[in-house]
């Protein structure tokens, strides 16, 4: 009798340091106290050695046992139904939830297709800061303080300090790209965001995207510059969009242009988009002025080459005739949902 008093004693012990933590530890904990041939079944058997008079108190002390190996058990029950749970809601032949993924922005999607046509001619991508120093934006672009051509882009000041603006087209970066890179060849183009002081309305905004081009090196005529652009629109609107250009002025360009497409709505017949001229005006071009040339140390008489700029709000207005400015930044779901990226 005094032995199996002292197994119960080592038994409840024993039970109560266990501590099950997944459903495949409580069942051998089951199985091993109150199975059919568990522990608590097999001392039960033990009674009938025991004397008479110590048959009463052993009873009592293997219910005891029995109780907590069953309380024991219950107290970690919340692990079977656990799994049980789990078994009767995964249901294998359901259709997978949808994993809804985002759109890209159709300012994102032209602007990637701008660039990797120039990047397939060997144009490498340049970024630089959206706050500039007017040395970049302006002065070393052949715009020094007292030009004219300051006005044509209505610039927003940073009242800490008049030397730094929100910079008014990406050719800033362009400067950047001499300054660092030092002598020729360069061959860059540089999206980026851009910022204008005009009210905001259906045509214009206080921000827009533009992408710039240059390349510099010996040889580069305006020929060069043509049959590059005509590359691009024929790759951005279809082999069949004509090109024209009109002579126009640009402080960093000498001589400067404008760039027309043939309407890729009407195809010429006249149209809203072409506003009934058949031409539709993308973007400004020209040969590098060669003050800009000296203001960073590259010799005008070696070297020539040409700029060009685009506004990617332009182009993605013609790709897919959104005619009001303000739907690109209203974050709208409506509107940003329709536009399928292919790249
Ligand atoms: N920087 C000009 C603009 O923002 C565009 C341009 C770039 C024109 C290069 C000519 C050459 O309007």
């Amino acid at each position: 009798m005094d032995a199996l008093k002292s197994d119960i004693a080592q038994y409840i012990d024993e039970i109560k340091a266990i501590s099950p933590a997944n459903p495949e530890e409580l069942e051998n904990f089951r199985i091993k106290y109150l199975g059919t041939k568990g522990l608590v079944k097999s001392l039960f058997g033990r009674m009938k050695d025991v004397a008479k008079e110590d048959k009463k108190e052993a009873g009592q002390l293997l219910n005891s046992l029995k109780q907590t190996a069953e309380a024991h058990y219950e107290q970690y029950a919340h692990l079977k139904e656990q799994s049980d749970n789990g078994a009767q809601t995964i249901d294998l032949s359901l259709p997978a939830k949808p994993f809804p993924i985002g759109s890209r922005h159709p300012l994102k999607i032209v602007e990637n297709k701008v660039v990797s046509i120039f990047e397939k001619l060997g144009f490498e991508v340049a970024e630089g800061p959206e706050i500039e120093d007017d040395w970049h934006n302006f002065t070393s672009l052949n715009m020094p303080e007292d030009h004219t051509a300051r006005d044509m882009q209505d610039t927003f000041y940073i009242h800490t300090n008049p030397d730094w603006i929100l910079r008014t087209h990406t050719s800033s970066v362009q400067a950047r790209v001499l300054e660092s890179k030092g002598q020729p060849p360069v061959r860059v183009i540089c999206p980026g965001r851009v910022y204008r002081n005009e009210t905001i309305s259906a045509r214009a905004h206080c921000f827009f995207h533009q992408c710039e081009g240059l390349y510099i090196d010996e040889n580069v005529s305006f020929a060069d510059l043509k049959q590059t652009l005509y590359h691009f629109v024929t790759e951005m609107f279809g082999a069949k969009t004509k090109i024209r250009f009109r002579p126009s002025y640009f402080p960093f360009t000498e001589p400067s242009a404008e760039m027309d497409i043939s309407c890729t709505v009407c195809g010429g017949s006249g149209c809203s988009l072409c506003k009934h001229t058949g031409w539709v005006e993308i973007l400004g071009c020209g040969m590098v002025h060669p003050n800009l040339l000296r203001n960073f140390n590259i010799d005008p008489e070696k070297y020539t080459g040409f700029a060009f700029g685009m506004g990617v709000e332009r182009m993605t207005q013609i790709k897919y005739q959104v005619n009001d400015l303000r739907l690109y930044s209203q974050n709208d779901l409506r509107f940003l949902r329709q536009f399928v990226s292919h790249s």
